[in-house]
């Protein structure tokens, strides 16, 4: 458990190894995210020990938090990355990944950004279009260089997640269906001195719980690789992408670690179905997840700085907002709010948490009932490490939140 409350305080850490949430925060002066490195380690680990029947390669999106910290201790305990620009290679790169550990996602890659991951020797392109494939064709050959690529495809399943994270349905950008593969087919076969196709990936949307329909998507696309191992390519990847959902309702986590462990044996046998028991000799399964590793880890703390009635409401307005935590503008994302400091008192009131930012749409939560706050309270907003300081922005020219690590119960300014 990253967080928990003892005697009245909120504490980061374990039972054994913590530090006071407060303590760390208020010297800082303002909005600061907290993430508990023990968390992600704990959560990678059981990504791993899920797939542990077929040969995997955990790369992590580092989309959900490039924080430099965490992306050195994810290179450390051995992990790959999944990118989506040349920023992000730039960033992994830096904080110990090998070239050969990073994979390049994303519909947009520039002629710069792909001149880039191929200079640098990445392990994969994930090719979005055949136009991107053409593109990428012609920048080996500019370079006297080759490239490994994979076919990202669209599915067509319907992931029944909020419509601004799927991405594996037809109306989405993302990804190719089978009417691409004639074009595709053709740039290949006339470019294989420079890119090589080692598999195809998938990667459906976030926040997802329906394990049928990712097993759907898994298995359609495995269809499409069938048809490039017949029309000749011998392909040694598939990539399954990420996407795994965690209940932000609750602090229990029981549900996402047992539906990890169903998500792993259900994949892990849908591979042997179709490839055979000795699957792991000749596929490498990729995977990338994101949010289900370090969404929990993290902790926002704001402080209140005002309390104002007005007819209809009670707000709380905090010295953070839809600039250090955009999901709740969004996506209509719920993050609980957590006192830091827990009041005695049983008096409470509903509050809307409102942020500085001039828009009607700076709300971090809607009617949560907590106890009477007052100006200097702080508040934390839970379970707020992916798609949060990744998201934020300086708009109004507000300063960043500060960011902090926590580990073995010992902070440090990440
Ligand atoms: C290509 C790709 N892979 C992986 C991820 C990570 O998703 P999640 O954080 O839901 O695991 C994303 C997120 O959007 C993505 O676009």
């Amino acid at each position: 458990m990253a967080y928990f409350y003892r005697d009245g305080k909120l504490k980061v850490g374990t039972e054994t190894a913590f530090a006071d949430v407060a303590e760390l925060a208020r010297p800082q002066g303002r909005p600061t995210y907290i993430y508990d490195i023990g968390d992600i380690e704990k959560r990678l680990r059981a990504y791993d020990a899920a797939f542990k029947g077929l040969n995997t390669a955990i790369h992590y999106a580092v989309k959900a938090n490039s924080n430099p910290s965490i992306l050195k201790r994810l290179a450390q305990w051995g992990a790959g990355v999944d990118t989506v620009s040349a920023g992000e290679v730039k960033k992994a790169i830096a904080a110990g990944f090998a070239p050969s550990k990073i994979i390049f996602s994303g519909v947009a890659k520039t002629k710069a950004e792909i001149e880039y991951a191929v200079t640098q020797g990445i392990k994969q392109l994930n090719v979005e279009s055949p136009a991107e494939l053409k593109r990428i064709v012609a920048t080996c050959r500019a370079l006297g260089k080759t490239v490994d690529v994979a076919f990202r495809m669209n599915p067509d399943v319907d992931p029944k997640t909020h419509p601004y994270i799927t991405t594996g349905f037809r109306e989405n950008k993302f990804g190719m269906d089978e009417s691409f593969l004639p074009e595709l087919l053709a740039t290949l076969r006339e470019s294989k001195d420079v890119v090589r196709l080692r598999g195809l990936t998938m990667h459906i949307g976030s926040l997802l719980f329906d394990l049928d329909v990712l097993q759907e998507a898994v298995e359609k696309t495995i269809a499409v690789h069938k048809r490039f191992e017949a029309e000749g390519f011998a392909l040694d990847r598939f990539d399954i992408g990420g996407g795994l959902g965690i209940r932000y309702e609750t602090d229990d986590t029981s549900e996402e670690f047992a539906m990890l462990a169903t998500y792993g044996e259900r994949l892990t046998a849908v591979f042997k179905k179709h490839f055979g028991a000795d699957v792991s000799s000749k596929l490498e399964i990729l995977t990338e997840p994101g949010r289900i590793l370090v969404a929990r880890s993290g902790l926002l703390v704001s402080e209140v700085q005002y309390i104002k009635k007005a007819p209809a409401k009670t707000f709380a307005i905090v010295d953070t907002g839809m600039h250090h935590l955009l999901r709740p503008a969004l996506y209509q994302a719920k993050h609980r709010v957590l006192p830091i400091e827990e009041r005695k008192s049983s008096a409470g009131e509903s509050y809307d948490i409102v942020g500085p930012i001039c828009e009607s749409s700076d709300v971090l939560a809607k009617n949560v009932a907590l106890p009477l706050l007052d100006e200097g309270d702080l508040l934390g907003f839970a379970d707020s490490g992916a798609y949060g300081f990744a998201m934020a922005s300086s708009y109004n020219s507000h300063e960043f939140p500060v960011e902090l690590i926590v580990e073995n119960g010992r902070a440090s300014r990440a």
